[in-house]
C-alpha cells in the first residue's frame, strides 16, 4: 500500500480540463515537491485532494482509504492538513485563538486545544506573538500562522500552498528551517513552491505539470534537467 496515491486524477471546469490524468506516489516521510508554470493546476490538485472540489474522474487514495467524495472536513480527519495560497487568518481573533480553531479538529474540550495550540505555536515560533490580532502580522508571520494552524489540525499529510511567496530571503531561509522541522516531525509534506532554490534544496523528489499534465518526475536534478520542465519555464528559444 502506497502512503499516498493518485490514480489519473482529472478535473475539468466546463470545458477546461485543469488537472488532466495526473498519477503520482508520494512516500511516507518525504518532502515532495509539485512545480509547474502559473495555471498549470498545482492548487486545482491541492484543492481535490483535501475534498474543497468534487473530482471529475481518477482516485485519491490516502493510506489505503479512497478519498473520492469525502467532505472536507473528513479528509482533515482522516490526517491531511493544508495551507491555502491566499491566507486568511481569522483577523480579529489573536494568534492563539486562530490556531485553536483548528485544534478543535481533534478534540472538543477547550483546555485540549488550547494546549495543543500553545504547543504548535512554540514549533512554528510564534509564541511570542499569541495574543497579537491575526490582522496586524506580518505577511512572514501570516504565513507562518497559516502553516501553525494547518499543523494544530494533526495532519499525518501536510500540503503546503506557497507558503514562501512574497517573503524576504531571510525569511525564505527560516520558512525551509520550518518545513524540515515538520518533515523530522515524522509529517510527510506535498510542497507548491515558486521559488526555484527552495524547492530544489528542500525536496526529496518533484513531480512538474504544465497544462494540468505530468510533464516529468524525478529527484530535483532529473527534474531540473529535464528538458520539457526548461521549456515550460523558458520557452522553446
Ligand atoms: N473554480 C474554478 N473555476 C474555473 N476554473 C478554475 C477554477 N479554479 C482554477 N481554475 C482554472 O484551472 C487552471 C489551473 O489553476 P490553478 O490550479 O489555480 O493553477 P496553479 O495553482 O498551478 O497556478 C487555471 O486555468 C485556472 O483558471
Ligand atoms: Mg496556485
Amino acid at each position: 500500500m502506497n502512503f499516498f496515491e493518485t490514480q489519473h486524477l482529472t478535473k475539468a471546469f466546463g470545458g477546461l480540463i485543469a488537472v488532466n490524468d495526473v498519477s503520482f506516489q508520494v512516500v511516507k516521510g518525504e518532502i515532495h515537491g509539485l512545480i509547474g508554470p502559473n495555471g498549470s493546476g498545482k492548487t486545482t490538485v491541492f484543492n481535490l485532494i483535501n475534498g474543497y472540489y468534487p473530482i471529475t474522474s481518477g482516485k485519491i487514495l490516502f493510506e489505503g482509504h479512497e478519498l473520492n467524495g469525502l467532505p472536507t472536513w473528513k479528509i482533515c480527519k482522516l490526517g491531511i492538513g493544508r495551507t491555502f495560497q491566499v491566507v486568511k487568518p481569522l483577523r480579529r481573533m489573536t494568534v492563539l485563538e486562530n490556531v485553536m480553531c483548528s485544534a478543535f479538529n481533534l478534540t472538543t474540550r477547550r483546555d485540549v486545544a488550547k494546549e495543543k495550540s500553545l504547543e504548535v505555536l512554540e514549533f512554528c515560533e510564534l509564541s511570542k506573538k499569541q495574543d497579537f490580532q491575526a490582522k496586524g502580522l506580518t505577511i512572514g508571520d501570516r504565513k507562518r500562522l497559516e502553516i501553525a494552524r494547518a499543523l494544530a489540525t494533526g495532519p499525518r499529510l501536510l500540503l503546503l500552498d506557497e507558503t514562501m511567496a512574497g517573503l524576504t530571503p531571510q525569511e525564505q531561509a527560516e520558512g525551509v528551517k520550518l518545513i524540515r522541522k515538520i518533515r523530522d516531525a515524522g509529517i510527510t509534506i506535498i510542497i507548491v513552491e515558486h521559488i526555484m532554490q527552495v524547492i530544489m534544496n528542500i525536496c526529496d523528489r518533484i513531480l512538474c505539470i504544465n497544462y494540468g499534465q505530468e510533464i516529468a518526475g524525478g529527484t530535483p536534478a532529473e527534474v531540473a534537467n529535464n528538458q520539457a520542465v526548461i521549456e515550460a519555464y523558458l520557452g522553446k528559444e
